[in-house]
């Protein structure tokens, strides 16, 4: 970076230690000021910094370089902070230095600061001292040590007491911005209490550890055979002393009090290994394990479970053939409810299978920060110590759901009938989406649960049975659209509810959590569309076998049906019934579909499909069919587009209030490349460019916009077997919360997808 325009005539750095020599190196080499200047006592390094031209000036004294000072940066233990206030006052009081003149610092502590500001100036604090933090440093110190790139991509923490003046902070943000930091603002006093958590105190306990060992007799061999977790753990403890002494002193009460509740923390630990509390201490560490890698991904920046965080897209080079035989990550509907009837559950269930995407762990997190001991997940396995029907326990933070509806609308009927409040968030996409739908019958059943805006959307707030004073009422509720979501929602609030709870679909919709309630002991009366549970009955733990997700395997059935000369097959996938609406669709359309090796997996019946090059056809899909394969029409669309003729479809409006408008987003999407469409109300009328005998390419290339809907980016991926060009997809980050290594999948069968991280 470099300015033509210098931020500043004379900025001066008092303290040329590691921190204030990388600050006036990284201004020197942005330019940001006209003349740069330096004071410190030790004067080998302030002959160095000019020989090696990083200061234009510099002396052991400030009042030999303040004349024309503009900015003044403190880089001087927090002890000696005191004292160049009292130079800066004298600088002022003689003229050398403006009135106006800017100070920061870039001390660990940010209150001793201000209050040695305080102790030299009295209540006329400056207006231009706007104390900084930057979070940067290094192993080795002092001037030698100096980097000018110390602070790119680093936080620095701006702290302004109530003296400072707007444009003092924003001038010194502009500082910090300009060599690369990521400024953030906080008030003196947050920003001490912050840090004394997150830095001061591990320093703190770093030292104390190698300290204990230190101690003990037979050190030499402690240290000889300390393995990588102790160096991990106490490498900050080889930093300065005398700087930490100081830190800890002028953060004591902070700090003191973040080492009290962490003491408190050290004697719960303690007890439960004394007690040899497993499901305990595992809940802890499991907790602790996913609280660091959720930390790790928001350090990095990638989605776990905020999947908005970073942007991706695929590259796609045409490709013309598929085969092989491929496994397809666990069933997305079943992972949730293997999760939520684990956790309420008594006794440990084991599953097998479980998809570990974002919407499934989204689940997983917020049964964790309920309280529930989960181990894994682990290569698809994951092991829940269930708590029993009332032993959840509140969360301290709102219930994050990431991208998942099944997971905000599934929570809502369990957390309807607790007795402790909860919140439940999401990111963008799901925050658009309807939530009344479930709300509305949960407040018939006697629920207190608010949604917001004027559409009815996340975050939802529910109000604890505790503060209502009554439980839940069983009621018979006819859904006005056939939704598994909405039927699960109000069939899980029925288990705590006085009576029983009846849901009147208008059609099918799938039956997993029919399934599962049966297949943990709790009885279930299906009679035609007529699905009712009674209240106040218990969940005993069982093992479940996740069968391979039909939803995601449509998107290589389809793959095998429009591309020239293939034949996949995909093994164990689920077939319930109440799913395999893509199957009966692309018959009708002419696919050469095979099932084999059928079998029962846990309750849900599971065959290897495979799939063999056709000429489609068009067809009008019929309205029964919709619920059955409502997950599936992005793919459908990129089958009738290669199909000869017409496909009509209607009385599909739900698709408008997925993860995106998919009728919207597709329609979009077949345009781009090249395919004629026209939506309507509740479907749409593709006009398929296949012909009887061959399989010439049908999509133009192009860029296409995904919405950040997972099944519209693979979707479009799929599309590139019959493309003539490059098909890029924009947002396909989101591929990741139903189909975790997609792309790797889909190439290791013959497609060319390179993915771009933005
Ligand atoms: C699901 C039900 C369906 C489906 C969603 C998963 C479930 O939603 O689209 O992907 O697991 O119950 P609706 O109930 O809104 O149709």
């Amino acid at each position: 970076m470099s300015s033509s325009n210098p931020l500043f005539n004379k900025v001066i750095i008092i303290g040329l230690g590691l921190i204030g020599a990388s600050l006036a190196q990284a201004i020197k080499n942005n330019e940001l000021s006209t003349k740069i200047a330096a004071v410190d006592r030790h004067k080998p390094s302030i002959k160095a910094a000019i020989a090696e031209g990083v200061i234009d000036q510099g002396s052991e004294v400030l009042s030999e370089v303040a004349s024309g000072g503009d900015l003044i940066v403190i880089a001087v233990p927090v002890k000696a902070v005191q004292g160049v206030f009292v130079d800066i006052q004298q600088a002022i009081q003689t003229g050398q230095l403006a009135a106006s003149c800017l100070i920061s610092d870039v001390c660990s502590t940010k209150m001793t600061v201000i209050e040695a500001a305080k102790a030299v100036f009295g209540d006329n604090i400056p207006a231009g001292l706007v104390p900084a933090h930057p979070i940067a440093g290094a192993e080795n110190s002092g001037y030698y040590a100096r980097r000018a790139d110390l602070f790119v991509n680093h936080n620095v923490i701006v702290c302004p007491p109530s003296s400072a003046s707007c444009h003092a902070i924003e001038r010194i943000s502009r500082l910090w911005q300009a060599v690369g930091a990521a400024v953030m603002t906080m008030s003196p006093e947050h920003h001490d209490k912050v840090l004394a958590h997150t830095s001061h105190l591990p320093h703190l306990l770093a030292f104390n550890l190698v300290g204990q060992l230190a101690d003990h007799d037979d050190n030499m061999d402690i240290f000889r055979y300390a393995a990588g977790g102790f160096r991990d753990f106490t490498r900050i403890a080889a930093s300065d002393p005398v700087m930490w002494h100081d830190i800890f002193l002028a953060n004591q009460s902070a700090i003191v009090s973040a080492l009290d509740e962490f003491s408190d923390y050290l004697g719960q630990l303690r007890k439960l290994i004394v007690t040899e509390d497993s499901v305990a201490i595992l809940g802890l560490l499991g907790r602790a394990q996913a609280a660091r890698r959720h930390f790790g991904h928001m350090l990095t920046s990638t989605p776990y479970t905020a999947t908005e965080t970073a942007a991706a897209s695929y590259i796609i080079t045409p490709s013309r053939c598929v085969s092989g035989t491929i496994a397809i990550p666990g069933d997305k509907s079943i992972s949730h409810r293997s999760i939520m009837l684990g956790s309420l559950a008594t006794g440990t269930t084991r599953i097998k299978g479980f998809l570990e995407g974002e919407d499934a762990l989204a689940t997983l997190q917020a049964f964790r920060d309920m309280g529930v001991t989960i181990e894994g997940p682990d290569n698809g396995n994951v092991t829940i110590h269930g708590v029993g029907m009332h032993g959840l326990k509140p969360s301290k933070t709102p219930l994050y759901m990431g991208n998942s509806g099944t997971s905000m609308r599934l929570l809502s009927g369990i957390l309807a009938a607790q007795d402790f409040d909860s919140v439940l968030t999401g990111d963008v996409s799901l925050s658009r989406r309807p939530m009344e739908r479930v709300a509305a019958p949960l407040r018939d059943m006697g629920a207190q649960i608010q949604s917001t805006g004027q559409r009815g959307t996340a975050p939802l707030s529910i109000t604890g049975r505790a503060k209502v004073g009554r439980p839940l009422q069983g009621i018979e509720y006819s859904m006005p659209v056939a939704s598994a979501q909405v039927k699960s929602c109000l069939l899980l609030a029925g288990l705590w509810a006085k009576g029983t709870t009846t849901v009147l679909q208008p059609d099918v919709s799938r039956d997993h959590t029919e399934r599962m309630l049966s297949a943990f002991g709790y009885p279930v009366k299906v009679e035609g569309q007529h699905i009712s549970v009674t209240g106040g009955g218990s969940l005993s733990a069982c093992d479940i076998a996740v069968p391979a997700d039909i939803s995601s395997a449509a998107f290589f059935m389809v793959a095998a049906a429009i591309a020239k000369d293939s034949e996949l097959t995909l093994s164990q996938v689920g077939i319930n019934p109440t799913r395999t609406g893509v199957i009966e669709i692309l018959r009708q359309m002419g696919a050469d579909i095979a099932l084999s090796n059928q079998s029962q997996v846990g309750g849900e019946p599971v065959a290897d499909i495979t799939v063999r090059s056709s000429n489609l056809q068009g067809i009008n899909i019929p309205a029964s069919l919709v619920p059955l394969a409502i997950d599936e029409f992005p793919i459908l669309f990129i089958a009738a587009s290669c199909a000869r003729g017409k496909t009509v479809l209607t009385g599909a409006k739900e698709l408008r209030v997925k993860e995106s408008d998919r009728i919207a987003a597709m329609a979009e999407g077949l345009e781009t490349l090249g395919i004629d469409c026209c939506v309507t109300e509740d479907g749409i009328i593709i006009e398929g460019r296949g012909s009887k005998h061959s399989h010439d390419a049908i999509f133009t290339g192009g860029s296409v916009a995904s919405y950040h809907d997972h099944r519209i980016a693979m979707s479009f991926a799929i599309a590139s077997l019959r493309a003539s060009d490059t098909i890029i997809i924009e947002g396909t980050e989101t591929v990741n919360t139903s189909f975790p290594g997609f792309a790797e999948l889909a190439n290791s069968i013959g497609l060319s997808i390179a993915t771009k991280l933005a």
